[in-house]
């Protein structure tokens, strides 16, 4: 790229010129959130992506995200900065095993977490958000077997809120597994006023200490609403940005990881740049692209979520 280009200004050249839309995770860098149409949580832009009139979406966030992206508006160009951005999440789950799993339990339902990839999808029932789980379980009949995967600490999240015994695939995300709850409660006692919230995808004892547990953007709301002036959050570092920019006067504290090399970054999150978001505008790929299939059979459970959670 032309280092003499002023990107920011040409992504919004680009953006008029192919009636394309940006929507972005709450994960990525603050300079693309600032850009971005939409920001929002995993729900939100998958409705997005659903009512989208532009012919373009650009998705400023990882593979599985643009994939529902594609499924939901097929006849859309959809293009994703990077294609190596993945989520341990979701390779936590190959498609092929799940189905193995899933034959062990012929009467049960499958609800998988949208982080997993569109094959996993198409072999579902409905999907969910972390914001929709709760809801989506709790829509179904008390008797109901239930199979629920890739993402174990959402699954026993929901299976302490609901009371329901869910069969859980034993997947996790990289950024989700690294908080130390002895430096949490340290990091309390420092400041007694603070709220300490968590995402749903850490660890049950990591939750167990939570003062409020949501998706991204349940947790953005919680800071704006809530009355205290320190929140200590467990979720990747991303979400930091919004919560500042919504509470300017508050203090926000990314939750500390048990092993100082560790940190709250997303990587496949963060290999989104302006550059490549640039570069994908211009040259119209990396391109989505799915099988015909895929879409068809993975359609059906996206839009049964959207639907309960309309
Ligand atoms: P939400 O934004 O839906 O809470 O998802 C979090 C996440 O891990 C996305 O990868
Ligand atoms: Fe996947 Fe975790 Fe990154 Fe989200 S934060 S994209 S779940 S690895």
């Amino acid at each position: 790229v032309d280092p003499s280009l002023d990107l920011i200004e040409e992504i919004q050249r680009l953006k008029k010129e192919k009636n394309a839309v940006i929507l972005a995770h709450y994960y990525q860098d603050a300079e693309i959130q600032d850009l971005a149409d939409y920001i929002g949580d995993s729900l939100g832009l998958s409705q997005q992506a659903a009512k989208t009139d532009a012919d373009v979406i650009v998705f400023a966030g990882v593979h599985f995200m643009a994939e529902t992206a594609k499924i939901l508006s097929p006849s859309k160009k959809v293009l994703l900065p990077d294609l190596k951005a993945g989520c341990s999440l979701s390779d936590s789950c190959p498609p092929h095993l799940f189905a193995k799993f899933k034959e062990q339990y012929p009467d049960h339902l499958v609800i998988t977490y949208v982080n997993c990839t569109a094959e996993l999808k198409a072999l579902s029932d409905i999907v969910c958000t972390s914001s929709n789980a709760v809801q989506i379980v709790e829509s179904l009949p008390a008797d109901q077997k239930i199979i629920f995967g890739p993402d174990r600490n959402l699954g026993d999240y929901v299976k302490k809120k609901t009371g329901r015994d869910l069969i859980l695939w034993n997947g996790a995300c990289m950024v989700h597994e690294i908080f130390s709850r002895e430096k949490i409660e340290n990091l309390r006692a420092e400041y007694p006023g603070a709220k300490f919230i968590a995402h749903p995808e850490c660890e049950d004892h990591i939750l167990a200490e939570a003062d409020y547990i949501g998706s991204t953007s349940g947790m953005l709301k919680y800071t704006i609403e809530d009355e205290a002036n320190t929140y200590i959050v467990a979720t990747e570092s991303g979400i930091l940005h919004q919560m500042q920019k919504s509470s300017p006067h508050k203090t926000f504290i990314p939750a500390p990881p048990n092993n100082a090399c560790a940190c709250n970054d997303c990587p496949h999150m963060k290999l989104n740049t302006l550059e490549k978001l640039y570069n994908c505008m211009k040259y119209d790929q990396p391109e989505i692209i799915l099988p015909e299939d895929v879409i068809v059979r993975a359609q059906k459970p996206i839009e049964r979520m959207l639907e309960i959670s309309a």
